[in-house]
């Protein structure tokens, strides 16, 4: 028999959302947080540039919403846009009560957040903690959590599937046919054992899908379990064709890919190719702050055109002390791949960074799926449309886990304190198999082919010889986890093959060309057709 854990919220996710939704729905009832890992390893902890706000007097929630919408490229919601821009201000000020401590300049009265530039931003409205804005809020948000009696954390401890109207002994059909989630069942990592959480409601803030792809900056957390998990649930996801890709990690073979913030490029960065030439401004007139598809996209094109590995960012225009004093991480963490940017170039690649797309959500953090929530990087509010604007996903996740938590309020008085009865854990049949490598393998071909066919630049071609390849991995991948028992990467592998699926799926659907997803089939944006959202929702 599984062991039963009840909470009134089982919150999955250790990041910037999971965090902040628990720290407020806490008033109201026991906490769990489930996370694969330790505590502080999430997408969240590795942030650099920081948080895109407007908060100087220079700047206007109307500059922010219209460089937002224009980055977007005609499918952000308005209304998600909007509350983002508006509210993001107050949760800024609340993580500076909470402890954060950000990058400031001036003193006494005149003392304000030195504010950065990122690619498309219009104002310098980016609020960070030097270049580690990611660990400086992380850690904050972590001590509160931890002090918080009502909350428990749940490290290495991996979610596997939600609990909904399939898992439960007495099925019952609604009248309405609506889907149902009472919290999920989980892998303890450490003790092998799953055990069963209840929550009165769930929160998913699993973060991202970077590692779908072979190049990545995300960390190895970063599998898109919530999208799977969501999608076998029957719950709706949209727009995953839109991944974007940073345009500058650190070139450096055989080791694990570094970001170089886009800060650097908004203190003055500039990227050249290998003759030393500023070539961003052949392909758009604001270079290398350009939005990052049309920066990623132009850096492409040169690597294909010339067969060079890599171009390279020129730090020549900002000043010895500048770059040591802002950017200290990138500084010393480049050093030690023995390149000092304070005198030399540094050789630069895009990778996988941040998926726009996710679980659809409304403006209250509510998915398609009753008592489930999502925030962060896994939902798709409507903020993003088809192109993110740099450093405004902590603020999405800040203030869609506060409108959550708000709606939290009005709900959980009317959700009966009962559950139905949870099927246990079903692994009978299951051996453990030493196949590692299989795992491995399949892992690395799914990550191999996303990136070679379904990259920067698609045709339906590669689209679906993509989905061909796919298909097979994924069957055989379902077969494998039939009869295996769980573990940590069995799941991941089963959940990176769900995600690449569907990416491939949605990038065959939009015949056009938007923001991220750009094929060379229809180079051009359909907006009689496509100026829409694709929604992809499993009948089960
Ligand atoms: P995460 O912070 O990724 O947290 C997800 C959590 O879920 C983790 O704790 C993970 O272990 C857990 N988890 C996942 N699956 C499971 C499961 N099955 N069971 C249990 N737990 C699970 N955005 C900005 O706005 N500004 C920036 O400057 C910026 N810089 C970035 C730099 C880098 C290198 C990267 C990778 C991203 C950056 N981003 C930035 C994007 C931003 O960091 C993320 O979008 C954001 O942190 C996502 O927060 P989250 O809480 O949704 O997810
Ligand atoms: C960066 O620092 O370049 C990352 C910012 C972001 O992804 O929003």
């Amino acid at each position: 028999m599984n062991t039963v854990r009840r909470f009134d919220f089982l919150i999955i996710g250790s990041g910037i959302a999971g965090l902040t939704f628990a720290l407020k729905v806490a008033q109201y009832g026991k906490v769990a947080i489930v996370t694969k890992k330790e505590d502080a390893e999430s997408n969240t902890n590795y942030a650099q540039g920081g948080i895109a706000s407007a908060v100087s007097e220079n700047d206007s929630f109307s500059l922010h919403i219209k460089d937002t919408l224009l980055t977007g490229a005609g499918i952000c919601h308005k209304d998600a846009v909007e509350v983002t821009v508006k509210e993001g201000p107050q949760y800024i000020k609340e993580l500076e009560e909470f402890g954060t401590r950000f990058t400031k300049v001036g003193r006494g009265k005149n003392r304000k957040f030195q504010l950065g530039k990122e690619g498309g931003h219009s104002a310098n409205r980016i609020v960070h903690a030097k270049d580690l804005t990611g660990r400086e809020v992380e850690r904050a948000l972590l001590s509160k959590v931890r002090n918080n009696k009502n909350i428990k954390i749940f490290s290495n401890h991996i979610a596997i599937e939600l609990l909904t109207e399939h898992n439960i002994k007495r099925k019952r059909r609604k009248k309405d046919n609506k889907i149902h989630c009472w919290g999920a069942y989980i892998l303890d990592t450490k003790k092998k054992v799953v055990e069963i959480f209840l929550g009165k409601l769930t929160m998913l803030s699993t973060g991202g899908t970077g590692q779908v792809y072979l190049h990545t900056t995300n960390p190895d957390i970063a599998t898109g379990d919530g999208v799977a998990m969501a999608y076998r649930a029957g719950g709706k996801i949209a727009n995953l064709e839109f991944m974007q890709f940073h345009p500058t990690t650190l070139y450096s073979p055989g080791n694990k890919p570094f970001l170089i913030s886009e800060a650097v490029r908004g203190a003055g960065g500039i990227l050249k190719n290998s003759e030393g030439k500023d070539f961003v401004k052949d392909y758009d007139p604001r270079g290398s702050l350009a939005p990052r598809d049309v920066v990623a996209r132009a850096i492409d094109r040169e690597l294909k055109k010339s067969g060079a590995h890599c171009v390279y960012l020129d730090l020549s225009g900002i000043k010895k002390e500048d770059i040591k004093k802002n950017f200290p991480h990138i500084y010393k963490t480049c050093l030690s791949y023995k390149i000092d940017i304070t005198k030399e170039r540094i050789p630069v690649v895009p990778s996988a960074h941040y998926m726009c797309g996710g679980v659809v959500t409304d403006l209250r953090g509510r998915t398609s799926i009753e008592r489930l929530y999502a925030s962060g990087e896994v939902a798709c509010t409507g903020l993003h449309g088809a192109n993110r604007l740099a450093s405004n996903s902590l603020l999405e996740a800040l203030v869609f886990s506060n409108r959550a938590a708000r709606d939290v309020a009005q709900q959980i008085k009317n959700i009966p304190d009962e559950f139905p009865e949870i099927l246990p854990w079903d692994d009978s049949g299951t051996f453990n198999h030493e196949e590692w490598i299989l795992i491995s393998h399949d892992k690395a071909e799914i990550q191999r082919l996303m990136w070679d066919y379904v990259g920067i630049v698609r045709s339906d071609f590669r689209l679906r010889r993509a989905e061909r390849r796919i298909k097979l991995v994924a069957k055989e991948v379902e077969k494998f986890y039939k009869k295996t028992k769980v573990t940590e990467q069995l799941l991941e592998l089963r959940n990176l093959s769900t995600v690449a699926e569907l990416l491939i799926r949605f990038a065959l659907k939009r015949k056009e060309s938007r923001g991220l997803h750009y094929t060379t089939d229809f180079p051009e944006k359909n907006d009689k057709k496509w100026k829409k959202d694709i929604i992809i929702c499993k009948k089960v």
